[in-house]
């Protein structure tokens, strides 16, 4: 197994919806893992809980609600971007350069592995009415992203290929029941995972000086 330096990994990571059908160890699963739980969570309560999938008929089942949320979400961006809403209309000039978000859809099912992150919401709870509370707090999120980020990132330092995604959400009800996931546990995030049919480009991203205000709102950063 390769390792690559932070900032490298950093720099280079991308979303990866194009895949072989090369098989991915549980070697490389439990160090992605054991990476993952490295991440920060509040109060350190630690709330991940994984779920692997490898067995082809569950990601079939995965797959058919995913491609249902997806035709969902890409009928959304349609009509925006016919209302003339910029941003769906740069969406839509992505898809038709690169189309990739489709065949990852349909495709889905072909990736060797599934990873759904959850978090336990009693283990983030301070008491036990706070429970239905988590459910809603933006907190919870906040405690369970910076795993999913470290699993992005340790599966590229691996040579892995891996994308974060949560149309699958639409049908988390669905999703738990088909594994048996229990009520208080709720799902982040399905990351898949494979090796990567081609090779990625560094990310486009907007320079980030250009975002920063500095000391006060709409102050601009020192230019040098
Ligand atoms: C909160 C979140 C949700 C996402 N959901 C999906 C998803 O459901 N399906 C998908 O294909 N990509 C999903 N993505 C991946 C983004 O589309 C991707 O990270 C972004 O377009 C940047 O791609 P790049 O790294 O190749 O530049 C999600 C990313 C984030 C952070």
């Amino acid at each position: 197994m390769s390792e690559m330096s932070v900032f490298a990994a950093m720099r280079t990571l991308r979303a990866v919806r194009e895949f072989t059908a090369e098989p991915v160890s549980d070697e490389a699963l439990r160090t992605i893992l054991d990476l993952a739980v490295c991440a920060p969570s509040a109060g350190n309560r630690q709330p991940w809980e994984f779920v692997v999938v490898r067995d082809p008929a569950t990601r079939r089942a995965i797959r058919d609600y995913y491609v249902q949320a997806f035709q969902r979400y890409r009928q959304g961006v349609l009509d925006q971007a016919a209302a003339g809403h910029p941003t769906a209309q740069a969406q839509v000039a992505r898809w038709e350069r690169a189309g990739a978000p489709d065949r990852y859809a349909e495709d889905l099912h072909t990736i060797p592995v599934f990873l759904l992150v959850c978090f336990d919401r009693q283990r983030l709870a301070n008491r036990e009415d706070d429970r239905a509370q988590m459910t809603a707090d933006p907190g919870a999120y906040a405690s369970i992203y910076p795993a999913v980020q470290n699993i992005l990132l340790a599966a590229h330092g691996l040579g892995l290929g891996a994308v974060l995604t949560t149309l699958h959400l639409g049908y988390e009800r669905e999703l738990k029941h088909l594994l048996g996931i229990p009520e208080h546990v709720q799902m982040a995030a399905l990351v898949t995972i494979g090796h990567p049919a081609r090779r990625y480009g560094p990310p486009r991203r907007l320079p980030a000086w250009e975002r920063t205000h500095y000391e006060r709102w709409g102050q601009r950063p020192p230019q040098n």
